[in-house]
């Protein structure tokens, strides 16, 4: 549905989207230093819990590549700079973390260097393909929860850019648009850096799906309306009870869907859970710079050098959630069982 790949392993380097530059350019960064992919992260040039984890799984590769040598405990010692560099690149995707303890857990495992090395080659290639998997299991599953004629509303984006290539919160929609349901969607804009806008829009034009884009401060009113018959956006990290981090601005979208009696849905996969955290209170929410929120794509639009604020994320406690769509299935109330029945794979 979409021709655009967020990352593409090449043998020894990734090539990688740079998606700050969308809708207008489309770049490809050809990436060979797990440096890059550090500064990628942060600065938004690959986003989205799942595609994050992903990144970071190269990442790893590509610092193990680097490390010039056959003797075991040489290459375990120099790749801890390499994990905590890629670990301290943004604090509040689960699926980073997830990543990594993967990873971490290959080289623990590995009996020689080289073996090391190759074994991490395959689980990021592993990682990458099981979430695309994810994408359309879960997609499928979600879809069955959109009737024929509804408009969704989702917000950020959390498609094929943002994950292993065909989208969450964006996949449930796209599918059910592909079931032939006859939807609409309705795509906030996403303030400050207008994921929404400039790469759910894309995808949504792409994929030939109805969309309308609106601003964030829009929801409410046409809620109101009756405009809207559901809301399905992705998820960061969520607690064991079921609170989620997601997109600043999830939150008054989940208060607003339950003022108008409209069903709020989040679309994950099993790498966003964090099972240790009992609740979202728990959850590292990233402060990014206050330039974010003064300047527009560059250019100031308050006056310079005041006072702005701009969390990346908010957390909805599970009272706002219907659902959790997953690869392993929906997840409803009470949201703790059915996490934990996740957690051992039931
Ligand atoms: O700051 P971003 O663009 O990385 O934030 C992305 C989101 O909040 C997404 O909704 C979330 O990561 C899920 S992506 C499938």
């Amino acid at each position: 549905l979409t021709d655009l790949i967020p990352l593409e392993w090449q043998g020894s380097q990734l090539r990688l989207l740079d998606q700050t530059m969308l809708p207008r350019q489309e770049v490809y960064l050809e990436i060979t230093d797990y440096r890059q992919i550090v500064s990628a992260i942060r600065r938004l040039a690959v986003r989205g819990a799942p595609a994050i984890g992903i990144a970071a799984a190269y990442g790893v590769v590509l610092g193990a590549l680097s490390i010039h040598t056959s003797n075991k405990k040489d290459l375990v010692k120099e790749l801890q700079p390499v994990f905590t560099a890629l670990a301290s690149s943004r604090p509040t995707a689960r699926n980073l973390f997830w990543a990594l303890e993967q990873m971490q857990q290959v080289v623990e495992k590995g009996k020689t260097a080289g073996e090391i090395k190759n074994n991490l080659v395959s689980e990021a290639l592993i990682i990458h393909a099981a979430q695309l998997s994810s994408d359309h299991s879960l997609s499928r599953a979600g879809a069955t929860l959109i009737q024929v004629g509804d408009a969704v509303l989702t917000h950020c984006n959390a498609g094929a850019l943002a994950t292993g290539g065909y989208g969450t919160a964006l996949g449930v929609i796209k599918q059910a648009f592909q079931d032939g349901k006859k939807i609409r969607v309705f795509a906030t804009e996403t303030r400050p850096l207008l994921q929404g806008a400039r790469i759910t829009a894309y995808e949504l034009k792409t994929a030939g799906v109805p969309f309308t884009l609106i601003t964030d401060s829009m929801a409410g009113a046409f809620m109101k309306q009756g405009k809207i018959q559901a809301v399905v956006v992705g998820a960061d990290r969520i607690a064991a009870n079921g609170d989620t981090a997601n997109k600043i601005g999830t939150y008054s979208l989940a208060v607003l869907a339950r003022e108008h009696h409209i069903p709020f849905y989040i679309a994950a996969p099993k790498s966003t859970f964090d099972f240790s955290i009992a609740s979202g209170d728990e959850i590292i929410i990233e402060e990014r710079p206050p330039q974010e929120v003064t300047c527009l794509q560059g250019v100031f639009v308050a006056p310079e050098g005041i006072e702005a604020a701009n969390p990346a994320f908010d957390v909805t406690p599970h009272e706002y959630i219907k659902a959790i769509i997953t690869e392993l299935g929906i997840i409803r109330e009470p949201f703790e069982e059915g996490i934990r029945n996740l957690r051992q794979g039931k």
